[in-house]
């Protein structure tokens, strides 16, 4: 959605950074900057930073950064656009498109589903409906969890969905746009959703965004699962099915299940913080929704091998978040006919009964136990090739526990388990252990060997490729936005295209424009619209940058090399080069003489 030209700068000046950051959390002004424990991870002293001067905060201990948009984004898990909307209330700015389209179709889209989502609860407790009723009986929801979770039911029909919307006054383009109906080969409409039981989708503001619709017999036609795709008030990868209620829950962990069908069934047997992705893997932006309800949460996948997958997905994902994980494992049982039944948590409580999992959930194992436990699974002990195999893995995984005496016990342990000699398994512990520090040594020594490693930007997915060059351009546009009267100079000398990194180059580009027009060019505003790890890398560069003692001098230097730079990699010889920058110095100074 394109704002108009402005806006963004508008609204970054008006909502000053400093009061915005307060109203989450307190700061303690330090020298020019204000400090704060950081919000987006754990931590007892601070590393928060917020910049008054430069409207920008950045977190030197998880490396969160940006500008009073991006703050708001993360703080309270909105899009762009709902932090800009969220900041123009603040400060008293009119959202530019309140009346038009792009806002009209998302609260449009909202109400339909909601009304949508009565006609499924209504079709449910229909006549056309009693199978699924049943059905859902047979599995044990009880009527309140049908009732508190809005769960319906989508017929038969073609179109019994679409003529009912109709005639509630919703145009086809609204029902297209929800993604509530297709269009056919012929160009005619059709309900998305039939024959399936329906589950809303709802958001923490208690909104219905999309549905999931669960076929009714465990049949082998279609999917069992058909979701609603992206739409303007939807994105998978940011909602988490059941946060409504588990938002609400008074335990201090959020439970993590895979399915639909667990999340209702656990909170029927009274576990009312389960939520459960909408069928992706788990993601950051979901994980930092679930931090904001809860510092801790308990993984409990299906014990499969897609589960175990998921299940380490998740474990990577939410500690990045700084959440506190701990994996329930649900035991794994013979059946009557000596099969493994692989439970998830809908059917263990089904069988062994809330109890028995609350028990479960007391005392959930840690991270290691948990891998442990993985590895032992897929061993076989029975043979001596197996538990020879089985050793080495373990050790392998024990080595890289950090902490000796940690180490020491759950060595201890495994061996005990899977009655292996506790002195063999000590040995190949420490074996791997050596080697693995050796390697860290050697990757540390060649650090240090080789500098230009040390200034690679730490985010992820960004790289410079002439990192020596990028760090000049960097430090260039510091100084540009430091010491505006320096911009004639930089102009005359260095041109976007003579820099190495893309990113830097358009920032440059970025500023002569805003200085063309007369503006004030901000770092807030400089990293506005940069993508999430581009801004986080750059909020750095500028929430760390020192002032400098001689700007004009040390412009004339970051010249020279940005100028070199760029020679070397288009191939210029040492000739071309010193008269280059013999010329480029003269210019400078030409410059420099009349602006300072
Ligand atoms: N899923 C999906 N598409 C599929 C299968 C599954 O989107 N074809 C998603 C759904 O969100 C589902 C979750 O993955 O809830 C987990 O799948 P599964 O364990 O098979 O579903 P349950 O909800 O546990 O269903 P049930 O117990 O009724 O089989
Ligand atoms: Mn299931």
């Amino acid at each position: 959605m394109a704002l108009p030209s402005g806006f963004i700068e508008e609204l970054i000046e008006r909502c000053d950074i400093v009061n915005v950051i307060e109203d989450y959390m307190p700061l303690k002004s330090s020298g020019t900057n204000y400090v704060g424990l950081c919000p987006f991870h754990s931590e007892k002293t601070p590393s928060f930073m917020v910049s008054p001067s430069k409207q920008i905060f950045k977190c030197f201990g998880c490396g969160e950064g940006g500008n009073v948009i991006s703050f708001v984004m993360k703080q309270e898990n909105l899009s762009f656009i709902d932090a800009v909307r969220k900041l123009c209330d603040r400060c008293g700015m009119t959202f530019p498109e309140n009346d038009e389209p792009d806002f009209q179709i998302r609260s449009r889209i909202l109400e339909l589903n909601r009304e949508a989502a009565r006609y499924f609860f209504n079709t449910l407790q229909s006549d056309e409906g009693k199978p699924a009723g049943q059905y859902l009986l047979k599995r044990g929801l009880t009527p309140a969890a049908i009732r508190s979770f809005g769960i319906g039911y989508a017929g038969s029909s073609w179109d019994g969905l679409l003529r009912a919307m109709t005639a509630k006054g919703f145009s086809q383009a609204e029902l297209l746009a929800a993604k509530l109906v297709s269009r056919g080969k012929n160009g005619g409409l059709y309900d998305f959703f039939r024959e399936r039981i329906m589950f809303p989708i709802i958001d923490v503001r208690g909104n219905v965004i999309a549905f999931s619709g669960r076929v009714l017999t465990s049949g082998d036609e279609g999917r069992k699962y058909i979701n609603s795709p992206d739409t303007p008030v939807y994105s998978k990868s940011r909602a988490l099915f059941g946060i409504n209620l588990a938002k609400k829950t008074k335990s201090d962990f959020l439970l993590l299940v895979e399915g639909n069908m667990d999340v209702v069934s656990l909170h029927s047997a009274g576990f009312d913080s389960a939520i459960a992705t909408c069928g992706t893997a788990l993601t950051p932006q979901q994980a930092q929704l679930m931090k904001k309800y809860a510092s801790k949460a308990v993984v409990c996948f299906d014990q499969d091998a897609a589960g175990q997958k998921a299940t380490d997905k998740a474990i990577g994902i939410l500690s990045g978040a700084d959440i506190d994980v701990r994996v329930l494992r649900l035991p794994k049982l013979r059946g009557e006919n000596g099969e493994t039944i692989k439970d998830d948590p809908d059917s263990f409580i089904k069988r062994e009964g809330a109890d028995a999992f609350r028990k479960l959930l007391s005392k959930p194992p840690s991270d290691t136990e948990y891998k442990l436990a993985e590895i032992k699974s897929n061993a076989d002990l029975s043979s001596d090739d197996g538990k020879i195999a089985y050793l080495k893995e373990a050790a392998r995984y024990l080595a890289t526990v950090p902490n000796d005496i940690e180490r020491e016990i759950y060595t201890r342990n495994t061996a005990i388990d899977a009655a292996l000699s506790e002195q063999a398994l000590m040995n190949e512990v420490g074996r791997v252990r050596a080697s693995l520090l050796r390697e860290k040594k050697k990757k540390t020594a060649n650090k240090a060997a080789n500098p230009l490693s040390v200034i690679q930007p730490q985010e992820r997915g960004l790289r410079y490729e002439d990192p020596a060059a990028a760090a000049s351009e960097e430090r260039f546009l510091v100084l540009l936005l430091s010491y505006p009267h320096l911009l004639k100079t930089a102009e005359a000398s260095v041109k976007p295209t003579d820099f190495s990194s893309k990113l830097l180059a358009s920032l440059y580009e970025k500023v002569l424009e805003m200085s063309k027009e007369g503006k004030y060019i901000s770092p807030a505003t400089l990293i506005s619209g940069l993508e999430e790890n581009e801004a986080r890398h750059l909020s750095g560069v500028l929430a760390s940058a020192l002032p400098s003692e001689d700007p004009g001098a040390e412009l004339l230097k970051l010249i020279n090399n940005i100028t070199i730079a760029h020679i070397k990699r288009t191939g210029g010889t040492q000739d071309v080069l010193s008269v280059m920058l013999a010329e480029k110095r003269k210019r400078g100074n030409d410059n420099a003489g009349t602006n300072s």
